[in-house]
């Protein structure tokens, strides 16, 4: 269990927080049951045992996945999970609010097919918010980490923080709290009550403000990241 930093601050502001949420959905990878209706996007292994979904990419070494969940979540949401990388080098991403560019479902068949390729998300027709963490894929994210939001359709990197997760060899099987808050207008990413960055999408040129939609996680190789306790509240 991870013990978040400001314990005081942080258990006031979550416990404040929480009082008058609606959980909208909750997973604790109890059985393969609790995957079965997830939709992959590019190839994948997703392993559920001990209330944890492991996620690996598979294919070709340069092939990419993206998990979406089937449901879809209104504006103003809190997401939490417990993180917890095992391999790397890799990246780990969450996607929140997407819709089809025209408001509509990214399931929707007029769509161009995805098969996990990232332009296929951030420059052509859908509309997402997707916060990048423990970027360990290229050398440069590698000796300067940091977390990213970016905003689809345009590759728009639109916050950006300091990530304190450590290399695999130090994680040592801890479980790091992330925390999404989706707001309309604002975004706050934050790991063990830590915030990372923020977001007021009012200062910025780069379309429509995102609203409901789907969310999902991605991995880039050979990442293998595990998962527990995700949680979706209404605010
Ligand atoms: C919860 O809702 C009640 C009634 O609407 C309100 O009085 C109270 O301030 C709210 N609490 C929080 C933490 O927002
Ligand atoms: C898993 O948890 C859900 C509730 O989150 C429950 O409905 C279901 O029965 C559980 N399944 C198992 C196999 O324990
Ligand atoms: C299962 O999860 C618990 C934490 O809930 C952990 O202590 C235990 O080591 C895990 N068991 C295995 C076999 O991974
Ligand atoms: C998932 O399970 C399969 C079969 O047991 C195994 O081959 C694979 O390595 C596992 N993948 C992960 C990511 O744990
Ligand atoms: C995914 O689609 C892109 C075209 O957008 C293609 O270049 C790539 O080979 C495809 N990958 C797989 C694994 O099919
Ligand atoms: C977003 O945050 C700003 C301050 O950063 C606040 O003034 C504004 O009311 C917030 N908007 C929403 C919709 O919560």
């Amino acid at each position: 269990m991870h013990v978040p930093l400001l314990p005081t601050l942080f258990a006031t502001a979550a416990t404040a927080a929480v009082a008058n949420q609606t959980l909208l959905y909750r997973n604790t990878f109890n059985s393969s049951a609790s995957i079965s209706t997830w939709i992959a996007e590019g190839p994948l292994t997703a392993n559920v045992s001990n209330n944890t979904l492991t996620l690996a990419g598979a294919g070709n070494s340069n092939d990419y996945f993206v998990y979406w969940l089937p449901e879809v979540f209104p504006d103003r949401i809190r997401v939490t999970w417990d993180f917890s990388p095992i391999a790397e080098p890799g990246l780990a991403m969450f996607f929140f609010g997407a819709q089809s560019v025209t408001g509509g479902s990214i399931f929707d068949p007029s769509l161009k097919p995805r098969n996990g390729s990232y332009a296929q998300y951030h420059s052509s027709d859908i509309r997402t918010l997707h916060a990048s963490y423990f970027r360990r894929s290229l050398p440069s994210e590698r000796n300067f980490h940091v977390a990213n939001l970016r905003k689809s359709p345009g590759f728009h990197l639109v916050s950006q923080g300091a990530d304190p997760i450590p290399s695999v060899e130090d994680v040592q099987d801890q479980y790091y709290k992330i925390e999404v808050v989706k707001d309309k207008r604002n975004v706050t990413f934050s790991v063990n009550g830590l915030l990372l960055f923020s977001f007021d999408d009012t200062k910025t040129d780069t379309g429509p403000v995102v609203t409901e939609g789907r969310i999902a996680f991605r991995q880039l190789q050979p990442l293998v990241g595990r998962y527990r306790n995700l949680e979706v509240w209404k605010l």
